[in-house]
């Protein structure tokens, strides 16, 4: 029996020349208040994308209207060539969507909510016990297919939740923040399954306020701050336009690392013999640490010992999306 898919029977521009995603001044506004304050951007299809930026950036609400879930106040979108506006049960037979928060069936088995899940695409119940298992096996949960969903842990519901979004084998897959609140173990093992949609061509669009999530799975992404886009690049493209590479980082106690920032930079400025090796850029002060910012790091830290200065702990590490969102905002990702 051929495998019946939700992609065949979806307007004829399947496999098309136009981009997975394509917005264009994307505003959305909920009374005054624009959550959404124009945001532009085009994703390739087999790309995997990101949407980086601290919690009320706009991430969920572009995630929505993406999805056919939330409607647009002014800009213009196509989803595969589409308006999800004007087709939504179209767009959204192409779409997998892993939202925010899981909203699985707890009263179902693991098995049973892949499978009614399916029942909304109009899939046949017969081909979903197959896909529904072949899913689970993807999912590393072949084991707690016949399991109740609230006994699963955390990671497992997320595994879950994309298994689910699977089921009609979308073009594209939406994850909005796909570990937060998940140990390093359980977020390793859904990097892994994303790796693998990667490879297999699934275009990814995420969003996550970890950098490293971002650096780790995002082949190119958009930085967003109060619903706009800061930047937009590869990961190492945008550490290079908006970063140095290497970071030194200082602590001096709590009440001396403010004072210590201006010494600093005078000694990482003077021009003598190594002042040129050192690529010196600039010093953020946070409440704990100073950061500074240069091309060599452990060549600036050389020269602060050698001015006679003793930081109770030094660090030196490569720049990340940390520091390029750090540089454009003058915030931590994190707060
Ligand atoms: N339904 C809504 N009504 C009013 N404000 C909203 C609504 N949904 C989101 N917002 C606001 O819009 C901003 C962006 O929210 P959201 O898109 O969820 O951000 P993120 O996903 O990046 O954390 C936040 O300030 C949030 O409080
Ligand atoms: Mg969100």
């Amino acid at each position: 029996m051929p495998v019946p898919s939700a992609l065949e029977s979806a307007a004829p521009t399947h496999g098309g020349p136009e981009p997975a995603i394509r917005a264009v001044d994307l505003v959305k506004k909920y009374g005054d208040f624009a959550a959404v304050d124009g945001i532009s951007f085009t994703v390739s299809r087999g790309e995997a994308f990101g949407l980086l930026g601290p919690n009320g950036a706009g991430k969920s609400t572009t995630m929505r209207m993406i999805a056919a879930v939330a409607s647009r106040t002014a800009g213009q979108m196509q989803v595969a060539g589409l308006d999800p506006e004007q087709h939504g049960p179209e767009v959204r037979a192409r779409l997998g969507v892993v939202p925010q928060q899981d909203n699985l069936d707890e009263e179902l088995t693991v098995r049973e909510n892949i499978v009614m899940y399916g029942r909304y695409f109009g899939l046949p119940r017969r081909y979903l016990l197959t896909k529904a298992d072949e899913l689970l096996e993807f999912a590393q949960l072949s084991a707690k297919a016949n399991s109740r969903v609230e006994d699963l842990s955390g990671g497992m519901k997320r595994r879950l939740t994309i298994a689910r979004a699977l089921v009609n084998e979308p073009e594209v897959l939406l994850l909005d923040e796909p570990t937060t609140g998940l140990d390093p173990q359980a977020r390793h093992v859904l990097w892994d399954r994303l790796f693998r949609l990667k490879e297999f061509g699934t275009t990814l669009v995420l969003t996550t306020h970890h950098m490293d999530e971002a650096e780790q799975l995002c082949d190119r992404l958009v930085v967003v701050d109060h619903g706009t886009i800061m930047a937009q690049g590869s990961p190492p493209n945008l550490i290079r336009q908006h970063s140095t590479r290497e970071v030194l980082e200082l602590r001096f106690g709590t009440d001396r690392n403010a004072e210590q920032a201006e010494t600093l930079k005078q000694v990482l400025t003077h021009t003598d013999a190594g002042a040129g090796e050192v690529g010196f850029s600039h010093v953020e002060v946070l409440p704990d640490r100073l950061m500074i910012y240069a091309e060599q790091a452990e060549a600036a830290l050389e020269k602060i010992h050698a001015a006679g200065h003793k930081p109770m702990t030094s660090l030196v590490r490569r720049s990340s999306l940390e520091d390029v969102f750090l540089r454009l905002t003058g915030r931590s990702l994190i707060d």
